[in-house]
Protein backbone atom coordinates (compact mmCIF):
# COMPACT_ATOMS: atom_id res chain seq x y z
CA UNK A 1 0.00 0.00 0.00
CA UNK A 2 1.50 3.33 -0.80
CA UNK A 3 1.50 6.40 1.61
CA UNK A 4 -1.44 7.97 0.32
CA UNK A 5 -3.69 4.83 0.65
CA UNK A 6 -2.32 3.74 3.86
CA UNK A 7 -3.16 7.27 5.28
CA UNK A 8 -6.48 7.39 3.67
CA UNK A 9 -7.47 4.11 4.66
CA UNK A 10 -6.11 4.49 8.80
CA UNK A 11 -5.51 8.30 9.24
CA UNK A 12 -9.21 10.17 10.29
CA UNK A 13 -10.60 11.86 7.46
CA UNK A 14 -9.86 15.51 8.70
CA UNK A 15 -7.48 16.68 6.03
CA UNK A 16 -8.36 17.57 2.38
CA UNK A 17 -4.87 16.54 1.28
CA UNK A 18 -4.07 17.28 -2.02
CA UNK A 19 -3.02 13.96 -3.79
CA UNK A 20 0.74 14.48 -3.48
CA UNK A 21 3.11 12.50 -0.96
CA UNK A 22 6.18 14.45 -0.20
CA UNK A 23 9.61 12.14 0.68
CA UNK A 24 12.53 14.80 0.75
CA UNK A 25 12.79 18.56 1.18
CA UNK A 26 15.68 21.16 0.66
CA UNK A 27 15.51 24.95 1.19
CA UNK A 28 13.22 26.10 -0.88
CA UNK A 29 12.31 22.54 -2.55
CA UNK A 30 10.31 19.52 -2.15
CA UNK A 31 10.56 16.30 -3.73
CA UNK A 32 7.71 13.84 -4.30
CA UNK A 33 7.78 9.77 -4.16
CA UNK A 34 8.37 10.31 -8.18
CA UNK A 35 11.23 11.92 -7.90
CA UNK A 36 9.39 15.69 -9.40
CA UNK A 37 10.38 18.81 -7.38
CA UNK A 38 8.27 21.64 -6.41
CA UNK A 39 9.51 25.29 -5.38
CA UNK A 40 7.52 25.31 -1.78
CA UNK A 41 5.21 29.03 -1.75
CA UNK A 42 3.39 27.35 1.63
CA UNK A 43 6.22 26.42 3.78
CA UNK A 44 4.39 23.90 4.98
CA UNK A 45 1.59 26.81 6.53
CA UNK A 46 4.40 29.26 7.11
CA UNK A 47 6.52 26.84 9.55
CA UNK A 48 9.65 26.09 7.98
CA UNK A 49 10.50 29.97 7.32
CA UNK A 50 14.44 28.95 7.37
CA UNK A 51 13.55 26.59 4.76
CA UNK A 52 13.47 22.81 4.64
CA UNK A 53 16.55 20.74 6.47
CA UNK A 54 18.16 24.25 6.70
CA UNK A 55 21.89 22.60 7.99
CA UNK A 56 22.43 24.74 10.78
CA UNK A 57 19.05 23.69 12.00
CA UNK A 58 19.38 19.88 11.20
CA UNK A 59 22.69 20.32 13.49
CA UNK A 60 20.83 21.59 16.24
CA UNK A 61 18.74 18.71 16.30
CA UNK A 62 21.31 16.27 15.80
CA UNK A 63 23.66 17.74 18.71
CA UNK A 64 20.89 18.07 20.86
CA UNK A 65 18.78 14.60 19.97
CA UNK A 66 22.43 13.24 20.50
CA UNK A 67 22.34 14.67 24.19
CA UNK A 68 19.22 15.22 25.91
CA UNK A 69 15.71 14.93 24.29
CA UNK A 70 13.36 15.37 27.15
CA UNK A 71 13.25 15.60 31.07
CA UNK A 72 9.96 17.32 31.90
CA UNK A 73 9.49 21.09 33.80
CA UNK A 74 10.48 19.18 36.84
CA UNK A 75 13.92 20.03 36.07
CA UNK A 76 15.67 22.68 34.31
CA UNK A 77 17.64 22.53 30.90
CA UNK A 78 19.81 25.24 29.41
CA UNK A 79 18.59 25.21 25.49
CA UNK A 80 14.88 26.17 27.53
CA UNK A 81 16.43 28.95 29.49
CA UNK A 82 18.48 30.06 26.45
CA UNK A 83 15.90 29.94 24.32
CA UNK A 84 13.28 31.90 26.98
CA UNK A 85 16.23 34.71 27.59
CA UNK A 86 17.13 35.24 23.92
CA UNK A 87 13.08 35.55 23.59
CA UNK A 88 13.11 38.55 26.29
CA UNK A 89 16.35 39.78 25.21
CA UNK A 90 14.51 40.25 21.69
CA UNK A 91 11.25 41.49 22.72
CA UNK A 92 9.04 43.47 25.04
CA UNK A 93 8.76 40.51 27.03
CA UNK A 94 9.98 39.55 30.36
CA UNK A 95 8.82 35.87 30.96
CA UNK A 96 8.16 32.51 28.28
CA UNK A 97 5.62 29.80 28.99
CA UNK A 98 6.42 27.09 26.65
CA UNK A 99 3.90 24.66 24.87
CA UNK A 100 3.76 22.40 21.98
CA UNK A 101 1.94 24.43 19.28
CA UNK A 102 -0.12 27.69 18.40
CA UNK A 103 -3.24 26.58 19.80
CA UNK A 104 -1.83 25.37 23.32
CA UNK A 105 0.53 28.58 23.35
CA UNK A 106 -3.10 31.02 22.74
CA UNK A 107 -4.93 28.81 25.48
CA UNK A 108 -1.87 29.56 27.77
CA UNK A 109 -2.59 33.37 26.94
CA UNK A 110 -6.57 33.24 27.33
CA UNK A 111 -5.91 31.30 30.67
CA UNK A 112 -3.59 34.16 31.80
CA UNK A 113 -6.02 36.63 31.12
CA UNK A 114 -8.11 35.49 33.06
CA UNK A 115 -6.39 34.38 35.87
CA UNK A 116 -4.87 37.75 36.26
CA UNK A 117 -7.58 39.29 36.98
CA UNK A 118 -9.20 36.47 39.35
CA UNK A 119 -6.07 36.40 41.52
CA UNK A 120 -7.09 40.18 42.09
CA UNK A 121 -10.34 39.46 42.89
CA UNK A 122 -12.22 40.89 39.71
CA UNK A 123 -13.97 37.53 39.05
CA UNK A 124 -16.29 39.06 36.65
CA UNK A 125 -13.72 39.76 34.50
CA UNK A 126 -12.89 37.40 32.43
CA UNK A 127 -14.71 37.83 28.84
CA UNK A 128 -12.74 37.89 25.59
CA UNK A 129 -12.92 40.12 22.57
CA UNK A 130 -11.29 38.77 19.31
CA UNK A 131 -11.93 39.66 15.81
CA UNK A 132 -14.07 38.54 13.31
CA UNK A 133 -12.37 36.61 10.35
CA UNK A 134 -9.47 35.16 13.11
CA UNK A 135 -7.90 32.15 13.99
CA UNK A 136 -6.82 30.99 16.94
CA UNK A 137 -6.63 27.13 16.60
CA UNK A 138 -8.53 24.19 17.24
CA UNK A 139 -8.71 23.35 20.52
CA UNK A 140 -11.97 23.99 22.51
CA UNK A 141 -11.05 27.75 24.13
CA UNK A 142 -9.01 28.57 21.18
CA UNK A 143 -11.79 27.56 18.35
CA UNK A 144 -14.01 30.24 20.58
CA UNK A 145 -11.94 32.69 20.61
CA UNK A 146 -12.00 31.97 16.69
CA UNK A 147 -14.07 34.65 14.71
CA UNK A 148 -15.07 32.01 12.05
CA UNK A 149 -18.80 30.00 12.71
CA UNK A 150 -17.16 27.27 10.15
CA UNK A 151 -14.63 26.24 12.34
CA UNK A 152 -17.44 25.89 15.60
CA UNK A 153 -19.93 23.74 13.60
CA UNK A 154 -20.43 20.64 15.50
CA UNK A 155 -18.84 21.58 18.13
CA UNK A 156 -21.76 23.49 20.95
CA UNK A 157 -21.86 24.66 23.34
CA UNK A 158 -18.74 26.61 23.32
CA UNK A 159 -17.07 28.01 26.13
CA UNK A 160 -18.44 30.93 27.72
CA UNK A 161 -16.88 34.26 27.55
CA UNK A 162 -16.01 35.22 24.11
CA UNK A 163 -17.10 37.85 21.74
CA UNK A 164 -16.35 38.99 18.14
CA UNK A 165 -15.80 42.38 16.64
CA UNK A 166 -14.95 43.17 13.09
CA UNK A 167 -11.83 43.89 12.46
CA UNK A 168 -9.78 47.35 11.68
CA UNK A 169 -13.20 48.86 13.36
CA UNK A 170 -12.67 50.63 16.45
CA UNK A 171 -15.93 51.92 17.31
CA UNK A 172 -16.76 49.05 16.98
CA UNK A 173 -14.42 47.56 19.89
CA UNK A 174 -15.06 50.64 21.96
CA UNK A 175 -19.12 49.44 21.88
CA UNK A 176 -18.43 46.12 23.41
CA UNK A 177 -15.78 46.86 26.13
CA UNK A 178 -17.49 47.34 29.80
CA UNK A 179 -15.84 45.93 32.96
CA UNK A 180 -16.26 42.36 31.95
CA UNK A 181 -13.48 42.03 29.66
CA UNK A 182 -9.73 40.87 30.39
CA UNK A 183 -8.58 41.09 27.14
CA UNK A 184 -8.54 41.86 23.48
CA UNK A 185 -6.97 39.14 21.17
CA UNK A 186 -6.06 39.75 17.44
CA UNK A 187 -3.74 38.65 14.66
CA UNK A 188 -1.86 41.92 13.36
CA UNK A 189 -1.83 40.94 10.52
CA UNK A 190 -4.40 37.82 10.12
CA UNK A 191 -3.95 34.53 8.57
CA UNK A 192 -6.54 32.14 7.89
CA UNK A 193 -9.12 34.97 7.94
CA UNK A 194 -7.31 36.03 4.52
CA UNK A 195 -3.96 38.14 5.04
CA UNK A 196 -5.30 40.82 5.77
CA UNK A 197 -2.97 43.30 8.38
CA UNK A 198 -4.05 45.45 10.89
CA UNK A 199 -4.65 49.54 9.41
CA UNK A 200 -1.58 51.07 11.61
CA UNK A 201 -3.60 53.81 13.20
CA UNK A 202 -6.61 50.85 14.40
CA UNK A 203 -3.84 48.75 16.58
CA UNK A 204 -2.34 51.82 18.31
CA UNK A 205 -6.04 52.96 19.08
CA UNK A 206 -6.28 49.08 20.25
CA UNK A 207 -3.19 49.86 22.36
CA UNK A 208 -4.17 53.19 23.66
CA UNK A 209 -7.78 51.78 24.46
CA UNK A 210 -6.73 48.85 26.71
CA UNK A 211 -4.53 50.99 28.37
CA UNK A 212 -7.57 53.43 29.16
CA UNK A 213 -9.37 50.30 30.51
CA UNK A 214 -6.90 48.38 32.18
CA UNK A 215 -8.06 45.82 29.49
CA UNK A 216 -4.46 43.10 28.45
CA UNK A 217 -3.74 43.14 24.96
CA UNK A 218 -3.14 39.99 23.49
CA UNK A 219 -1.07 39.60 19.73
CA UNK A 220 -1.49 36.21 18.41
CA UNK A 221 1.50 36.11 16.23
CA UNK A 222 1.54 32.54 15.64
CA UNK A 223 1.53 32.81 11.94
CA UNK A 224 2.56 36.66 11.16
CA UNK A 225 5.56 36.22 13.85
CA UNK A 226 9.43 34.92 13.66
CA UNK A 227 10.39 37.51 10.30
CA UNK A 228 7.39 36.18 8.42
CA UNK A 229 6.51 40.32 8.01
CA UNK A 230 9.63 41.35 7.45
CA UNK A 231 10.43 42.25 11.25
CA UNK A 232 11.30 39.80 13.83
CA UNK A 233 7.61 39.93 15.05
CA UNK A 234 4.58 41.67 13.53
CA UNK A 235 4.03 44.06 15.81
CA UNK A 236 7.72 46.05 15.31
CA UNK A 237 6.12 47.35 11.74
CA UNK A 238 3.64 48.83 13.75
CA UNK A 239 5.30 49.80 16.87
CA UNK A 240 2.41 48.73 18.90
CA UNK A 241 3.71 46.59 22.03
CA UNK A 242 0.93 43.90 23.37
CA UNK A 243 0.87 42.67 27.56
CA UNK A 244 1.17 39.10 26.10
CA UNK A 245 2.17 37.67 22.47
CA UNK A 246 2.07 33.88 21.65
CA UNK A 247 4.62 32.28 18.74
CA UNK A 248 4.56 28.77 17.11
CA UNK A 249 4.81 27.43 13.48
CA UNK A 250 8.13 29.21 12.50
CA UNK A 251 9.60 29.15 15.58
CA UNK A 252 11.02 25.49 15.60
CA UNK A 253 11.38 25.46 11.68
CA UNK A 254 9.27 22.13 11.96
CA UNK A 255 9.75 20.69 15.44
CA UNK A 256 6.68 21.42 17.35
CA UNK A 257 7.26 24.54 19.80
CA UNK A 258 4.55 27.07 20.94
CA UNK A 259 5.91 29.98 23.00
CA UNK A 260 3.35 32.60 25.42
CA UNK A 261 5.62 35.94 25.98
CA UNK A 262 4.19 38.30 28.39
CA UNK A 263 5.50 41.52 30.29
CA UNK A 264 6.43 40.63 34.15
CA UNK A 265 2.70 42.20 34.97
CA UNK A 266 1.01 39.97 32.77
CA UNK A 267 3.01 37.27 33.99
CA UNK A 268 2.01 37.70 37.93
CA UNK A 269 -1.35 35.78 36.81
CA UNK A 270 0.13 32.57 36.83
CA UNK A 271 1.85 31.13 40.14
CA UNK A 272 3.19 27.44 41.00
CA UNK A 273 1.14 24.89 39.35
CA UNK A 274 -1.59 27.03 37.69
CA UNK A 275 -0.48 26.14 34.05
CA UNK A 276 1.39 23.27 32.76
CA UNK A 277 2.44 21.15 29.82
CA UNK A 278 4.83 17.62 29.89
CA UNK A 279 6.34 18.30 26.51
CA UNK A 280 6.41 22.07 26.47
CA UNK A 281 9.96 23.40 25.72
CA UNK A 282 11.88 20.30 25.34
CA UNK A 283 15.39 20.70 25.28
CA UNK A 284 15.06 19.07 21.63
CA UNK A 285 12.85 22.13 20.31
CA UNK A 286 14.12 24.27 22.01
CA UNK A 287 17.41 24.07 20.58
CA UNK A 288 15.98 23.91 17.23
CA UNK A 289 13.80 27.24 17.88
CA UNK A 290 16.94 29.00 19.38
CA UNK A 291 19.05 28.25 16.22
CA UNK A 292 16.08 29.44 14.40
CA UNK A 293 16.01 32.47 16.62
CA UNK A 294 19.79 33.22 15.93
CA UNK A 295 19.36 32.78 11.96
CA UNK A 296 16.05 35.70 11.70
CA UNK A 297 18.30 37.77 14.09
CA UNK A 298 21.19 37.94 11.90
CA UNK A 299 22.13 41.43 11.10
CA UNK A 300 20.36 41.48 7.24
CA UNK A 301 18.14 38.73 7.21
CA UNK A 302 14.73 40.72 8.15
CA UNK A 303 16.35 43.39 4.98
CA UNK A 304 16.54 40.67 2.74
CA UNK A 305 13.38 39.34 3.71
CA UNK A 306 11.88 42.88 3.52
CA UNK A 307 13.04 43.32 0.07
CA UNK A 308 11.77 40.29 -1.08
CA UNK A 309 8.65 40.45 0.04
CA UNK A 310 8.27 44.11 -1.71
CA UNK A 311 9.52 42.40 -4.93
CA UNK A 312 6.83 39.69 -4.89
CA UNK A 313 4.28 42.07 -3.99
CA UNK A 314 4.83 44.53 -6.92
CA UNK A 315 5.03 41.67 -9.25
CA UNK A 316 1.28 40.25 -7.92
CA UNK A 317 0.02 43.94 -7.75
CA UNK A 318 1.50 44.34 -11.69
CA UNK A 319 -1.06 40.87 -12.12
CA UNK A 320 -3.58 43.04 -10.82
CA UNK A 321 -3.29 45.55 -13.22
CA UNK A 322 -3.29 43.60 -15.79
CA UNK A 323 -6.26 40.89 -15.06
CA UNK A 324 -9.71 41.87 -14.21
CA UNK A 325 -10.05 38.29 -12.14
CA UNK A 326 -7.56 39.81 -9.31
CA UNK A 327 -9.53 41.41 -6.75
CA UNK A 328 -7.07 42.36 -4.18
CA UNK A 329 -3.08 42.28 -3.27
CA UNK A 330 -2.61 42.44 0.43
CA UNK A 331 0.05 41.66 3.31
CA UNK A 332 3.26 42.16 5.17
CA UNK A 333 6.85 40.95 4.13
CA UNK A 334 6.64 37.16 2.95
CA UNK A 335 2.92 36.49 4.40
CA UNK A 336 1.07 37.64 0.94
CA UNK A 337 -2.45 37.43 -0.41
CA UNK A 338 -3.85 37.75 -3.93
CA UNK A 339 -7.37 37.21 -3.70
CA UNK A 340 -9.16 36.42 -6.93
CA UNK A 341 -13.05 36.53 -8.00
CA UNK A 342 -13.38 33.08 -7.48
CA UNK A 343 -12.12 29.54 -6.82
CA UNK A 344 -8.35 29.61 -5.45
CA UNK A 345 -8.85 25.93 -5.46
CA UNK A 346 -7.98 26.00 -9.45
CA UNK A 347 -5.29 28.13 -9.32
CA UNK A 348 -3.64 26.07 -6.23
CA UNK A 349 -4.15 22.64 -8.01
CA UNK A 350 -2.66 24.31 -11.75
CA UNK A 351 0.55 25.61 -9.95
CA UNK A 352 1.06 22.21 -7.97
CA UNK A 353 1.18 20.33 -11.59
CA UNK A 354 3.53 23.14 -12.58
CA UNK A 355 5.60 22.29 -9.38
CA UNK A 356 4.51 24.81 -7.00
CA UNK A 357 3.04 25.04 -4.19
CA UNK A 358 1.10 27.42 -2.44
CA UNK A 359 -2.72 27.38 -0.68
CA UNK A 360 -6.06 28.95 -0.75
CA UNK A 361 -7.82 29.93 2.43
CA UNK A 362 -11.54 31.87 2.19
CA UNK A 363 -12.46 30.18 -1.46
CA UNK A 364 -10.88 32.89 -2.96
CA UNK A 365 -7.53 33.90 -2.01
CA UNK A 366 -4.10 32.29 -2.76
CA UNK A 367 -2.20 32.89 -0.11
CA UNK A 368 1.90 33.20 -0.64
CA UNK A 369 4.09 32.00 2.56
CA UNK A 370 7.56 30.89 1.42
CA UNK A 371 10.49 30.15 2.83
CA UNK A 372 11.95 33.24 3.72
CA UNK A 373 15.22 32.58 1.70
CA UNK A 374 13.09 32.40 -1.58
CA UNK A 375 15.12 34.04 -4.09
CA UNK A 376 13.59 36.41 -6.62
CA UNK A 377 14.03 34.53 -9.39
CA UNK A 378 11.88 31.87 -8.02
CA UNK A 379 9.37 34.49 -7.64
CA UNK A 380 9.69 35.55 -10.72
CA UNK A 381 8.80 32.10 -12.22
CA UNK A 382 5.96 31.50 -10.15
CA UNK A 383 4.33 35.10 -11.24
CA UNK A 384 5.09 33.76 -14.94
CA UNK A 385 2.83 30.73 -14.19
CA UNK A 386 0.38 32.27 -12.54
CA UNK A 387 0.44 35.25 -15.14
CA UNK A 388 -0.40 32.43 -17.97
CA UNK A 389 -2.91 30.68 -15.79
CA UNK A 390 -4.85 34.13 -14.96
C1 LIG B 1 -2.80 32.91 13.82
C2 LIG B 1 -2.85 31.47 14.25
N1 LIG B 1 -3.09 31.19 15.53
C3 LIG B 1 -3.15 29.92 15.97
C4 LIG B 1 -2.97 28.86 15.11
C5 LIG B 1 -3.05 27.45 15.63
O1 LIG B 1 -1.79 26.89 15.62
P1 LIG B 1 -1.62 25.28 15.69
O2 LIG B 1 -2.17 24.75 14.42
O3 LIG B 1 -0.13 25.09 15.83
O4 LIG B 1 -2.36 24.83 16.89
C6 LIG B 1 -2.74 29.12 13.76
C7 LIG B 1 -2.60 28.00 12.80
O5 LIG B 1 -2.78 28.14 11.63
C8 LIG B 1 -2.68 30.46 13.32
O6 LIG B 1 -2.48 30.74 12.03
Amino acid sequence: MDSIKKTDNFVFQTYLRQGKAFVRGEGTSLWDEDGKEYIDFLAGIAVCSLGHCHPRITEAINRQASTLVHVSNLFYTMPQADLASKLCEKSFADRVFFANSGAEANEAAIKLSRRYFQKRGDKNRFKIITMEQSFHGRTMATLTATGQDKIKEGFYPLLEGFSYVPFNDIDALKNEIDETICAVMLEPVQGEGGIIPADPDYLKAVRDLCNDKGILLIFDEIQCGMGRCGTLFAHEIYNVIPDIMTLAKALGNGLPIGAMLATQDAATGFDFGSHATTFGGTPLATAAALEVVNIISEETFLDQVRQKGQYFKDKLEKLKEKHSRVVDVRGEGLLLGLEVDKDAGFFVGQLMKKGFIINGIQDKVLRFAPPLIIEEKEIDRLISVLDSLL
